[in-house]
């Protein structure tokens, strides 16, 4: 009998193994993804009953709410507050969602106890773990909690679950790599899926598993924590695309040990097509730092090798990919968890709102500057990162933050214009910033 202690995570109380056991898994440490998880899967189910307005049938809740692709942020479907005309008040909406590698069930039991979907939408949970003593935890923290109207237990294997039914929400947190699950849960997933990888040594280039899971090949530079998430993210779009389906990134982010993806899924061969656009390489010189990205269409390849057009250097440009380089987040996707965040009682709330509120405001762009390391480069102090970025935005670039990093910017200036900019700092007083 595995002996366990009572735990609580948000509002919901958990009961875990004392000691870490092989047959139930429960990391404390991913607490911080799970409240994230909470206000994202509240953000995305509140979302739904503005779905049907949408201009176009076809469009997805990410899409909706983007303010960047809908023609005017005043006109996104999501700020209407007439009611769907597809959801009655007599007949809900009812969404099914499967924690595929559950563990003690702490994921969908949160789900089930924390997120309110109010009266249009029923939320109908599986949990599931193949491990026979995880089954039985799952099972107790189920009555625990007494949701046991909208979850239960399951002990099966997640690949043959996946196989057999369709599920509106797929949630994928295993052990290392979810590749052995991909294929499947794109198979199976309508409307959002959700996936943890904690194998970031592949993702980041650290080693060559990049190439073998992810088709994909990373390379290891400074800002290897976006590599590894644009290219699980590459892996998932290819994977979708294969059931005529599309990926629409609404929060993607790596923090401590992991990557986690939180993305729409639209169908349709056309869209399943359009999001292929967004697939491409970043190129990157060993020699100077230079960096650029291009789509997987263009005939940039032909040419990335030659010479780097700031340092010249033949030889030491080398090209990470396929992976994304579209928007990784949905703007005002992440503005709704983070208001969500806001107002809950979770442990991880400050953490979770820091990720967030920054993934807002970043740039899509799909590389970053370690500005730290071009300072020691240059032999100079680093500048405050607020005077960089408003020196670098007078100077006409874009410019933010990125949550990837506490010392790097994001910006579409050369890594030549940066560095000049940066010399700048040296001859003004930037006290002020
Ligand atoms: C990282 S743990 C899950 C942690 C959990 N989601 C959480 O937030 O605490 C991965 C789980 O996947 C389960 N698992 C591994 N392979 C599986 C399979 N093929 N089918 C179902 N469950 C599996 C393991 O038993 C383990 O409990």
């Amino acid at each position: 009998m595995l002996s366990e202690a009572e735990t609580k995570e948000g509002t919901t109380r958990v009961l875990v193994p004392k000691r870490p056991t092989k047959s139930v898994f429960y990391n404390p440490k991913m607490e911080l993804c799970r409240d994230i998880d909470i206000a994202s899967v509240a953000a995305f189910v509140s979302s739904l009953p503005s779905l049907s307005l949408s201009p176009s049938p076809s469009l997805s809740p990410s899409l909706s709410l983007s303010p960047s692709l809908s023609p005017s942020p005043s006109l996104s479907p999501s700020l209407s507050p007439s009611p769907s005309p597809s959801l009655s008040p007599s007949r809900p909406l009812t969404l099914t969602y499967l924690d595929a590698l559950a563990g003690t069930g702490v994921r969908g039991v949160r789900v089930a106890n924390e997120v309110e979907v109010g009266p249009q939408v029923q939320l109908k949970e599986v949990i599931n773990d193949r491990s026979t003593p995880a089954y039985e935890l799952v099972n107790r923290n189920i009555a625990l909690n007494e949701v046991e109207e909208k979850a239960r237990a399951c002990n099966e294997d997640a690949n043959l679950l996946l196989l057999r039914n369709r599920y509106d929400l797929v949630d994928l947190d295993p052990f290392g790599s979810p590749v052995p699950f991909l294929d499947a849960a794109c198979k199976s997933v309508r409307r959002l899926l959700l996936v943890t990888a904690t194998d970031t040594a592949p993702l980041c280039g650290a080693h060559t598993g990049g190439l073998r899971k992810y088709d994909a090949k990373p390379l290891n530079t400074e800002y290897h924590r976006e590599m590894a998430t644009r290219v699980l993210l590459g892996r998932v779009a290819r994977d979708l695309c294969k059931y005529d389906k599309a990926v629409r990134p609404l929060l993607c982010y790596s923090a401590a040990h992991f990557v986690r993806i939180l993305a729409g899924v639209e169908k349709g061969a056309k869209r399943a097509d359009e999001s292929l656009k967004e697939l491409g390489f970043v190129a990157h010189c060993f020699s100077c730092g230079n960096r650029f990205a291009f789509p997987y269409t263009d005939s940039e390849i032909l040419r990335v090798g030659e010479r780097c057009e700031v340092c010249g250097s033949k030889t030491k440009i080398r090209l990470a990919g396929p992976l994304f380089i579209g928007p990784i987040k949905d703007k005002r996707f992440c503005e709704r968890v983070w208001a969500e965040l806001e107002e809950r009682e979770l442990g991880k709330k400050r953490e979770a709102l820091k990720i967030v509120g920054r993934c807002v405001n970043e740039l899509d762009i799909p590389f970053f500057f370690e500005y730290h390391a071009i300072c020691k480069s240059l032999k100079a102090p680093p500048p405050p990162i607020s005077w960089l970025i408003q020196a670098l935005r007078s100077d006409g670039f874009s410019a933010s933050r990125t949550h990837f990093s506490e010392t790097a910017v994001k910006t579409d200036a050369r890594i030549d214009e940066i560095k000049r900019i940066l010399l700048k700092s040296f001859l003004y007083d930037t006290a002020d910033f």
